[in-house]
């Protein structure tokens, strides 16, 4: 029999939780051949290395390398060096995770050669164009023959497009499958140091921090907050590059860099309110039962808010002020937990692509 031959790509730091459960529940199963290509579209330590060793996944087989650049530079990059890996390893199938510019390029070269493309986390909209995610969404999944959905919403949008329900597995959320294998050790992590009682920020998206006055105006309510309840803010180096380039000051609020993956969940788990601008946490909040409030116009991820603790809060100041007063008053919005959002989301990958043996 013909040993099936599945070839990964991760690029930046939302990928790799949702890669490593897909590589652990594939090895379970052998005879699988797998490999492990890495963009190096994430290459600090703390954006990339850290997660890899906390999440238990082999080193990359390649590391094609790209770094940072413009978007059509880095997906160009992406594009010409994957190529030549993917001709000389021939790989059946090519799984790609999320949405970032890393999935649409590795898609892209995939689709040209006629080998088959997996999509893990297919089906996701925020119906706005300005996002690069949001492009790269639409156009992976236009290239994918298996699209792996998390949740029924994801199934709706693809069937909207045209996309035949034979391609289409709901197969639930393999980010929180991570979670769930990770959440014990998380547990574990030692407080030092950190307030009792704290909203954590984390803000990294483009229309939020490449404009000078939306992120002055956005540090300013953080720092309106921090008057009354402790803001913890790990900064993501695009943010961190942007308030030192508009001569922001965030000094009075309890500054670090990014942080790995478990000591991140720990953060989460014992924080009063998360407030994001990150798709994945509002996942994870979901799962964990931790209010969220979005710093977004709109959501691809729509069942943390029509299940789960999400609320969207947009740019509007007083939004987000009247939301928290809410939950400091104790007064949170309740949530569930999406259907299949069960830690066996990778499991059911495997069993997808086990048929195609
Ligand atoms: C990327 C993804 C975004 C995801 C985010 C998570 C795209 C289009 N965007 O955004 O969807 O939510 O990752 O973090 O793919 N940098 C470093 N060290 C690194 C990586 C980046 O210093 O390891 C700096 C560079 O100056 C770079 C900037 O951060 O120019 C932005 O990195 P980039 O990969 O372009 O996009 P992200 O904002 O990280």
């Amino acid at each position: 029999m013909h040993t099936l031959h599945v070839l990964h790509v991760v690029g930046a730091r939302p990928n790799f939780m949702k890669a490593a459960p897909v590589l652990h529940a594939l090895g379970r199963r052998s005879p699988i051949k797998q490999t492990l290509v890495h963009t190096g579209q994430h290459y600090d330590v703390n954006m990339s290395d850290v997660f890899f060793s906390q999440l238990d996944m082999p080193s990359p087989d390649v590391n094609l390398g790209v770094g940072s650049g413009s978007h059509a530079q880095q997906t160009a990059e992406i594009i010409s060096r994957f190529e030549r890996v993917v001709l000389e390893r021939k790989p059946d199938v090519v799984l790609v995770y999320g949405d970032v510019n890393s999935t649409v390029a590795a898609a892209l070269v995939s689709a040209k050669l006629g080998i088959l493309i997996g999509h893990v986390e297919a089906g996701l909209r925020s119906f706005d164009w300005t996002m690069p995610e949001e492009i790269n969404r639409v156009v992976t999944d236009r290239l994918a023959d298996l699209l792996f959905t998390p949740s029924e919403d994801g199934d709706l949008n693809l069937a909207h497009e045209g996309v035949p329900g034979r391609k289409i597995f709901r197969v639930g959320n393999v980010m929180i499958d991570s979670l769930v294998r990770l959440l014990p050790a998380a547990m574990r992590c030692p407080r030092n140091g950190f307030p009792e009682r704290y909203a954590l920020v984390t803000l990294h998206r483009p229309s939020n921090v490449d404009d000078s006055k939306t992120l002055r105006n956005i540090l300013k309510s953080l720092l309106e907050i921090n008057e009354d309840l402790s803001v913890v803010f790990p900064v993501h180096p695009r943010t961190r590059q942007r308030i030192e380039e508009f001569g922001l000051n965030a000094e009075k609020l309890h500054l670090s860099g990014p942080l790995p993956y478990v000591e991140f969940l720990a953060m989460q788990q014992r924080a009063a309110v998360v407030i994001t601008d990150s798709g994945g946490i509002q996942e994870e909040t979901t799962y964990l039962g931790v209010p969220c409030l979005t710093l977004r116009d709109n959501t691809e991820r729509p069942v943390t808010v029509t299940l789960g603790t999400n609320v969207i809060v947009g740019q509007e100041r007083g939004k987000l002020s009247s939301e928290l007063s809410k939950i400091v008053a104790g007064k949170a919005k309740k949530g569930t937990i999406p259907p299949l959002w069960d830690g066996h989301a990778a499991e059911r990958i495997a069993d997808v692509l086990l048929t195609l043996q």
